[in-house]
This record gives C-alpha cells, sequence and structure tokens, in this order.
C-alpha cells in the first residue's frame, strides 16, 4: 500500500523526510504546486490541490495530510471516496475558516503581494515546532515557498468549505495525530474529529507543535506502523 503524504503551507515535502524510516508502506511525497520546485499548476481552490494529488496517486491509496495537507484529504474524501483506503490526519481540522480568520487570510494575501513571505515565515516559525535545533530546517523548508504559491494557497485555504458533515461519512481507518503544544490546530480540533468519525483513532505527541511528525518522528513513526498493521494494509 502506498501512503500519499500532503505537506501544509507554507511548508514542502521535506517535512516528511523522517517519514522515509516507516516500514509496511511505499511513500510518496510529492511537492504542492508553487511548494518547493516551481511547478507551474493553476489553482483555484483546495479542491485543485486534491485533483493534482489524485492525478499523481494510484487507484487507492493512504492519504496522509498534514494541516492544510489535512485540508486536502478531505477535498479528496469528497471527491473521490473510494480511493481512499486510509487517512492520516496530522495536526489538522476539519472545520472552514471564521470570518475573522478568512479576514486575516487576505490581509496576509496584501502583506505578501507588498514583502514578500518573508513576514509569514517569521510569524508561523515559532508556532511550527518547539525545538531550536529543529527551527532552521523548517526555516529553510518555508524559505523556499514562492510568493505566488504563497498567496495561492492563502485564498484556497479562506475559501475552503467546512468538513464537519463529511467525517461521519468516512469509513475508511483513520489515524489522527496531534502535537500537545500545537498552537495551529490545538489538540481540541483533533478530540472533536475523532469523535465525529466511526473509524478512528488519536494519538496526541507530548512536547510537540504543529510538526509533530517532525519533532517526536520515534513516537509518529510508530503509530504509522502500529496503524498499517492493526488494518492489515
Ligand atoms: C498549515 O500548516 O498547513 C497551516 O498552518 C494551516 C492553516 O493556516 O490553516
Amino acid at each position: 500500500m502506498q501512503i500519499i503524504w500532503i505537506h501544509g503551507f507554507p511548508l514542502n515535502a521535506q517535512v516528511f523526510d523522517p517519514q522515509n524510516a516507516i516500514k509496511g508502506a511505499e511513500h510518496e511525497m510529492p511537492n504542492l504546486p508553487g511548494f518547493g520546485d516551481g511547478r507551474q499548476v493553476t489553482i483555484q481552490g483546495i479542491g485543485d490541490y486534491a485533483k493534482f494529488i489524485l492525478d499523481c496517486s494510484p487507484k487507492e491509496a493512504i492519504f496522509a495530510g498534514l494541516s492544510m495537507g489535512g485540508y486536502i484529504c478531505f477535498a479528496i474524501a469528497r471527491m473521490a471516496p473510494e480511493r481512499v483506503r486510509g487517512l492520516i490526519l496530522i495536526d489538522t481540522r476539519e472545520t472552514a475558516d471564521t470570518p475573522e480568520a478568512r479576514k486575516g487570510r487576505y490581509e496576509t494575501i496584501d502583506k505578501v503581494e507588498k514583502e514578500g513571505i518573508k513576514p509569514v515565515v517569521d510569524s508561523m516559525l515559532p508556532k511550527m515546532v518547539l525545538s531550536e535545533s529543529l527551527k532552521p530546517k523548517v526555516r529553510a523548508i518555508m524559505e523556499s515557498c514562492s510568493k505566488e504559491g504563497v498567496m495561492t494557497a492563502l485564498k484556497a485555504m479562506a475559501e475552503r468549505p467546512d468538513s464537519s458533515e463529511l467525517l461521519a461519512r468516512i469509513n475508511a481507518p483513520t489515524l489522527i495525530v496531534v502535537g500537545e503544544k500545537d498552537p495551529i490546530t490545538p489538540p481540541a480540533d483533533a478530540e472533536r474529529m475523532k469523535s465525529a468519525m466511526p473509524n478512528a483513532s488519536l494519538l496526541k505527541i507530548p512536547d510537540a507543535a504543529h510538526l509533530s511528525n517532525m519533532e517526536r518522528p520515534d513516537l509518529f513513526n510508530s503509530a504509522v506502523e502500529q496503524f498499517l498493521s492493526r488494518h492489515h494494509f
């Protein structure tokens, strides 16, 4: 079985480097358009990222989404449920942006237009990881994102639909993971998703912020290996 790892914002696939060590599955780690490789693909909304991922995925797979990658997983589950054998939802949430959050995204788009991506990197880096030693790598990953990619993703996230109603219809085995100290999508989001999903388990990772897979790969990877063997993937 393949796991398609879908990175978050503003990041690229290198955020999943530690997950290459996971045994029991093949790993595909594409960069989304505008993140890390300069590929030009027209993105109008979150559904276009989902189409991009489906186009480079096998007929059936486990989709693993980190934060914005989770929003893309919900779009995939809505668009092509028959292709979803399993889900790994990492530091993400099912709800749409609140009106205030949406307004903030558009203000950030204006800022990025004028000043480039540096203000976004500077404000988000402290929320990504707790560990000082990981910050240079995370900063480099964030700085690889293009201005256009960042602006496009901000708009796509601002306009994404609410996926609350979808959760009860996702019967595929699902592993939800959250960093206990994630300030962006805190544990309450993960707990709400777990209670709404019929076939989900939840792991809370201590001493981790938003990038829990990167900060505690020991705990994260063994939870994924157990998930794979429990569900006979
Ligand atoms: C992400 O990590 O993908 C973003 O923080 C998600 C968001 O801004 O909603």
